[in-house]
């Protein structure tokens, strides 16, 4: 159960495995005492000794004190020489900062995020200080909120000029994290196009070491996400720390060892490309960032941040149901397509049993390549002469559902919109507009752009009558600047450009409340927390080769859980990589998600198509246990040939166990793997072979997996507690 003890000055944010305790100094300082397993009580005066402050109330700023002592949101330039997490440039052009609390409380409720994706506010104890700063009037709101069904506790900041004077934000962080050692290594999830979240793992070093991105998007590149894990800390047992944005712009996220050999952690959107203008009485919300504890190792932080995501952020009315099994056009066809030809696809595609045919990029304008015609969301009937309407009647003449591809944020120069609007893509004016693939973003933070947007998707979802709407983004930020603001205030588009995109998801989500909405940038180049406050899935990588998707699908549910995870069944020999895997292998990869098929099962032999149609049967039937039981890596792909993983529902009386061996072995012993998540007193049958084994056997001893010969080899086994 979460609660918020008061005693004195000291602040205990605790639930049933977790404790976060701040403490209110002499003076009106707020340090940060301890984030970990939960305590049942903290005596302050080790903290004071080990930052060699006085214990009676002589806590003095002026003796720099403040760059011994952890802090919750620190500022830089009154006496703490590392990083802060404020920073505002007041009237007279200085910018530090030197917040004061003013007040504590507890809240009856957590309060909402204006404009902006949060965790919900359901089970949950909230904590607001509020801190000024004399000089300026500056008041910072600081919200924590400590769920009571997992080891988190989300952490915002509001910023109020209580002043008379104009304030500038040259720096609006979401977190701090101060801790008293640096005996931690550095996980981050960096990555590039179709080789996303890649795990990076290394000691902490004296000064800074991190990850951003100021790309426009959380992007491929970097995930606004780091961990500190013990150096011993394992897959399974350890301790470790996550910290992680809902936000899907610009991020910076470091950590600093310093002199003294304390570690600071900084999240929030990055600075270099931020200022926000803080007229009086004016408010700034910075996102949200949530923290999350284990000592049960990298699987614990993991299955810690999904059952947040699960129970707090993703879109309720996805939430533990069914998804359909869809194919998706795009490497069936690409851009070249007409009705007769996506209709047979989709036939055959109902007859597997697929229950939603995607029609992907190029049905609109004349866009026979991506050279053109972003913008306009007008179908070519060149192509599809009786229009959207005709297809998705006839698609649905199959018996199932018709869901469509747009990227609704993207103007191509070659295109009516941009012909009408040249200044709603963001530009910089007299700089040639740097063009990637082929075109142009959108301004999302101008209204008339987000009309234009949210009118664009609900003509063509009302036209098709699609109840899914893949919504790409496809390009980086170059030649940031907006035409709607003034030359002083540049520096905000970045983030309006988000707040806007934010503000079309709700209306469209509003508005739709059945269609069933997929993230997407080239893959996985806009995957986080923000976003999946939206929709509830993200196709994961354009790289659908079995063996990559094995290493990015880990390195992806290191945060997000599996129902996230878009992950489909492609054609051999891959287009990404050419490599030929067997189907088997390729289906029980994308069983890690949220399943379908980005092929033509026109092109299939007989056999091949029989054995889709078992697979879609086994896909749904095993469903709400792949996406939504807890996941346990037990030999992530990262360091050897084998993979595996497993899937066990809430009360483990069913598992899906998942091995994948990338190189053949000749002469190799079949491996035992050790399976996780068991209850030890059950036993359990395992449907494929029919033998029963008893839980402690399974995780003790393990299961013998005879894989099949071949290079790409995989093993799937649906385990089932016996009565
Ligand atoms: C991006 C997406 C692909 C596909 C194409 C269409 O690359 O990631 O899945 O939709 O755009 O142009």
């Amino acid at each position: 159960m979460a609660e918020i003890l008061r005693n004195g000055n000291l602040y205990h944010i605790r639930n049933d495995v977790i404790s976060y305790v701040l403490m209110e100094m002499p003076g009106g300082v707020l340090a940060h005492l301890y984030f970990g397993a939960r305590l049942e009580g903290l005596n302050a005066a080790n903290l004071l000794r080990h930052a060699n402050i006085p214990s009676d109330d002589g806590f003095s700023v002026q003796e720099c004190a403040l760059d011994r002592l952890p802090q919750e949101y620190p500022s830089f330039g009154l006496g703490d020489m590392r990083d802060g997490a404020l920073t505002v440039e007041g009237p007279d052009g200085s910018w530090a900062v030197d917040l004061r609390v003013e007040k504590a409380e507890t809240l009856d409720a957590k309060p909402v995020l204006e404009g902006l994706p949060a965790t919900r506010g359901e089970g949950c104890a909230a904590l607001r200080f509020t801190m000024r700063d004399a000089h300026t009037g500056l008041v910072a709101l600081l919200d924590y909120a400590i769920y009571d069904d997992c080891p988190a506790v989300a952490r915002s900041v509001k910023l109020v000029n209580g002043g008379e004077a104009t304030l500038k934000l040259t720096r609006a962080y979401s977190l701090c994290l101060d801790l008293p050692d640096d005996g931690w290594d550095i996980i981050t999830l960096p990555g590039a196009w179709a080789r996303e979240r890649t795990v990076c793992r290394r000691p902490l070093a004296a000064g800074h070491q991190g990850i951003s991105s100021r790309r426009g998007a959380s992007s491929a590149q970097a995930s606004p996400f780091l961990a500190l894990a013990r150096p011993e800390t394992n897959q399974d047992r350890g301790e470790i720390i996550g910290a992680t944005l809902i936000y899907s712009g610009n991020f910076m996220a470091s950590a600093e060892v310093s002199q003294f050999g304390v570690t600071r952690v900084l999240l929030g959107i990055d600075d270099r490309d931020f200022g926000w203008q803080l007229l009086p009485g004016a408010e700034f919300q910075a996102p949200e960032a949530a923290l999350v504890y284990s000592d049960e190792g990298i699987g614990g932080m993991s299955r810690g941040f999904h059952a947040l995501w699960e129970n707090h952020l993703l879109p309720k009315r996805w939430m533990n149901r069914k998804r359909p099994v869809l194919l998706n056009s795009w490497e069936a066809a690409y851009f070249d397509f007409d009705h007769d030809k996506l209709l047979a696809i989709a036939k055959a595609a109902a007859d597997a049993g697929v229950e939603l045919f995607v029609m992907d990029d190029g049905w609109f304008g004349h866009r026979d390549d991506d050279y053109t015609s972003l913008g306009d969301w007008t179908v070519d009937r060149k192509k599809l002469p009786l229009g959207l309407e005709g297809l998705g009647k006839d698609v649905r003449s199959l018996g199932i559902q018709f869901g469509i591809w747009m990227e609704p944020e993207m103007v191509s120069p070659d295109s009516d919109l941009f012909r009408a609007h040249p200044d709603w893509c963001l530009h910089i004016p007299g700089r040639e507009a740097i063009q990637s693939r082929h075109q142009l973003v959108l301004d999302m933070g101008r209204q008339e752009v987000q009309d234009f947007v949210v009118e664009a998707v609900s003509k063509t979802l009302k036209a098709s009558g699609a109840t899914y709407l893949k919504w790409d983004m496809n390009r980086n930020f170059t030649n940031i600047g907006s035409a709607a603001l003034p030359a002083d205030r540049q520096k905000e588009t970045a983030h309006r450009y988000m707040l806007g995109l934010y503000a079309v998801m709700e209306r469209l989500v509003a508005a739709f409340p059945d269609v069933l909405f997929e993230g997407c940038a080239s893959g996985g180049g806009r995957f986080d927390a923000g976003m999946l406050y939206y929709v509830p899935q993200i196709w994961c990588s354009d790289d659908t080769d079995a063996l990559c998707r094995v290493e990015i699908q880990c390195g992806t549910t290191i945060l997000f859980p599996p129902s996230t995870m878009g992950c489909h069944v492609s054609a051999v020999p891959n287009h990404q990589t050419a490599r030929v895997t067997p189907l088997e292998t390729r289906f029980a990869v994308a069983l890690g998600g949220s399943f379908g098929y980005e092929l033509d099962p026109c092109k299939l032999t007989d056999e091949e198509r029989a054995a889709l149609r078992n697979e879609v049967d086994f896909a749904n039937r095993t469903q709400l246990l792949r996406l939504y039981g807890r996941l346990y890596w037990i030999q992530t792909p990262f360091n050897g040939n084998d993979a595996a993983w497993m899937s066990v529902s809430e009360d483990r009386k069913e598992a899906l166990f998942t091995l994948v061996r990338a190189m053949a072995r000749p002469n190799a012993m079949p491996p035992m793997v050790r399976l996780a998540g068991l209850d030890a007193g059950r036993r359990y049958r395992v449907a494929e072979t029919g033998e029963v084994f008893g839980g402690d056997e399974l995780m003790r001893v393990g299961l013998c997996c005879p894989l099949p010969y071949g290079d790409a080899a995989s093993l799937v086994y649906t385990l089932v507690a016996e009565a």
